[in-house]
């Protein structure tokens, strides 16, 4: 039997991950290793839980003794464990270097130890490749971070690779551009606009609104991981971009649109993100060679996406009003803004 080793699968695209897993690979085991940070969150497993080839462990990849005995088990491991919101990392970057670098070292570490699994998936970011003023950004291009994530995310980028040429481990890079999808955790722009839009709360939009995010639906961005798991050359590093930019007035302006909310009421620009990216933009050109493309329309993935934030109010609300810790960040970060 396949066995897969997920990282942080609780949180917003690993959770979609292992859904998606366990719809189309049904016989494999998936592992999921999670530390339940603020970030990750059991509810978006409550369908997987009670199956017998699923296995929830509650621990931390960068802790040796709670690692190295899933990788002597696995046949593949997929890192999306990371502290993953930019904002957070300015306030404070101690975890992002602990987590996103060090625990990837010791993920790496035990994979080479226990010589076992087959293929290793480092899930990494454009924002690697810092501003793209114009053009798209090639996996040859230098990359060039400038925010403590995307440092931290580049750190593991880079030592994942490095793990593939030093040791011959069996690594793959993916480096996606914005997600979005059910599930996501109401401190990124879209759960969090959708989720103040329904609660007609002011969207908070850093600095003029006129950066470029390129947009990919979360199920899309499984499929590519999918495909790179069974085609993808070892060694190599693949953007996965959903090809869709987007200004984030525009994203505004759809979000409130499709929820019949006044932008006049609930537009609110506030000071802007210090270090804030203009635009982000991926060639995805070697991807689509393996076969995949984005079939998500954005206009029709958004819409659904919004559809199940206002479907499942209570799975945000028990995060927005119910945890402290939301709410510290959130006063902390947004009170001095407005
Ligand atoms: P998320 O913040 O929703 O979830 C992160 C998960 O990792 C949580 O379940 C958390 O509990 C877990 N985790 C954190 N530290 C851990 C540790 N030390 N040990 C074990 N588990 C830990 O993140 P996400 O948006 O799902 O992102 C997943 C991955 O994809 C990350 O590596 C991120 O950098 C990358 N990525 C995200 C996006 C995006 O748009 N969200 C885009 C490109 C790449
Ligand atoms: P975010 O969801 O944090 O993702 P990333 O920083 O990884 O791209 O932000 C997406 C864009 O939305 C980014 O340009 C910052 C902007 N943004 C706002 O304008 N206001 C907000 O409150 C947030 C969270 C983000």
């Amino acid at each position: 039997m396949t066995t897969i080793l997920v990282t942080g699968g609780a949180g917003f695209i690993g959770s979609n991950f292992i859904h998606y897993v366990a719809g189309h690979h049904s016989d494999w085991k998936i592992i999921n290793l999670d530390k339940l940070t603020y970030a990750g969150n059991l509810e978006n497993l409550r369908e997987i839980e009670a199956r017998p080839n699923y296995r929830f462990v509650h621990g931390d990849i960068a802790d040796r003794s709670a690692v190295a005995p899933l990788m002597a088990e696995c046949d593949y491991v997929v890192n999306f464990a990371a502290e993953t919101h930019v904002d957070r990392s300015i306030h404070d970057a101690g975890d992002f270097i602990r987590t996103d670098v060090y625990g990837t070292f010791v993920l790496l570490e035990t994979f080479r130890a226990s010589g076992r699994p087959r293929r290793f998936i480092q899930i990494s970011t454009d924002e690697v490749y810092g501003a793209i003023e114009t053009g798209s950004a090639r996996e040859t291009d230098p990359i060039a971070p400038r925010n403590p994530y995307s440092a931290s995310k580049a750190g593991a980028d880079r030592l994942a690779y490095s793990y593939f040429v030093t040791h011959g481990v069996p690594v793959i890079v993916t480096r996606a551009s914005n997600n979005y999808g059910p599930r996501q955790y109401p401190e990124k722009v879209i759960p969090l606009f959708v989720t103040n839009a329904l609660e007609d709360k002011p969207l908070p939009i850093y600095g003029d609104g006129l950066q470029v995010r390129d947009w990919l639906h979360v199920e899309d961005h499984c499929r590519a991981l999918d495909l790179v798991l069974h085609e993808g050359v070892l060694g190599e590093t693949y953007n996965v971009g959903g090809g869709y930019e987007l200004r984030n007035l525009e994203l505004t302006r759809k979000v409130l649109q499709i929820l019949g909310k006044p932008e006049s009421r609930l537009v609110a620009h506030v000071a802007d993100r210090p270090g804030h990216d203009r635009r982000y933009s991926l060639d995805t050109t070697k991807l689509r060679a393996l076969g995949w493309s984005p079939s998500v329309p954005f206009d029709e993935g958004l819409r659904a996406t919004v559809d199940w934030y206002r479907d499942n109010p209570g799975w945000w609300q028990r995060i927005k009003s119910g945890s402290a810790e939301y709410r510290r960040f959130h006063e902390q970060h947004y009170g001095r803004r407005s």
